[in-house]
């Protein structure tokens, strides 16, 4: 049976942001945006209108179901999220956003001077939290993790802070897995099941979480 999303509504947030130290430097990361446009891919194949928040990225979304609104720094992220989310059915939280920015950007290019140069970093907005806070009943939201030690743990605690329903939990554990890598293994933890999935290609492991949340809202 086809496993179709026709009439619902997907917001999706992908990539890395890059904060601005000043016009020409910024504080970034590592984030391709591969899994996030090929979880947009996924949904819109299947029917979906897919409005995908992206950071700076070199991916291009090929199915016409796919709006992509860039953004570049976490706060423009927020701000789109926050007018996409109320009419969207499903939460994808993919990007990599980054935990801190400067607390204040220079208007110029700062000058090298002394030995030593320190950055006053002040914590970002964080997106998923604050949208979990607004979540109806009729709303399923996912989010993603990247773990290094407790990762069950760890993932369960974000999946209650930050009101999800589903985390999708990637080990740095895992050879072959996580940031530059075509291929990812993932474990999919909900309140009360934990699904692990094999190393597979990207694109492969989207149709998995795709699967998965298709299974949730309409099996
Ligand atoms: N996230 C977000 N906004 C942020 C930080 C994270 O929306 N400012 C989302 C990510 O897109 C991901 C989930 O929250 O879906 C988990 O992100 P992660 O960075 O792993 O978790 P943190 O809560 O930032 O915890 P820590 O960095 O301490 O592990």
């Amino acid at each position: 049976m086809e496993k179709s999303f026709n009439g619902k509504t997907v917001l999706l947030t992908a990539g890395p942001t890059y904060e601005p130290i000043d016009p020409v430097r910024f504080i970034g990361n590592h984030s391709t945006g591969k899994m996030g446009f090929a979880i947009a891919e996924c949904f819109a194949a299947r029917g979906a209108k897919v409005q995908l928040v992206a950071g700076p990225t070199n991916m291009k979304a090929h199915h016409g179901g796919i709006t992509v609104i860039p953004v570049t720094t976490a706060d423009e992220m927020f701000t789109a999220v926050k007018r996409l989310a109320p009419t969207a059915d499903i939460w994808v939280f993919a990007a990599a956003v980054a935990d801190y920015k400067p607390k204040v950007v220079a208007d110029r290019k700062i000058k090298k001077a002394g030995a030593e140069f320190t950055i006053e970093l002040v914590k970002n907005v964080d997106i998923a939290a604050a949208l979990g806070k607004e979540k109806r009943e009729d709303q399923f939201a996912v989010g993603f993790a990247l773990e290094t030690d407790n990762e069950d743990s760890n993932a369960r605690e974000k999946l209650i802070k930050k009101n999800l329903n589903m985390i999708v939990l990637n080990s740095l554990n895992d050879p072959g897995a996580g940031f530059k890598h075509d291929t990812n293994k993932i474990t999919i933890i909900e309140h009360d099941t934990t699904t692990a999935f094999e190393l597979k290609q990207k694109s492969e492991v989207a149709q998995d979480i795709v699967n998965l949340i298709w299974e949730r809202l309409y099996a």
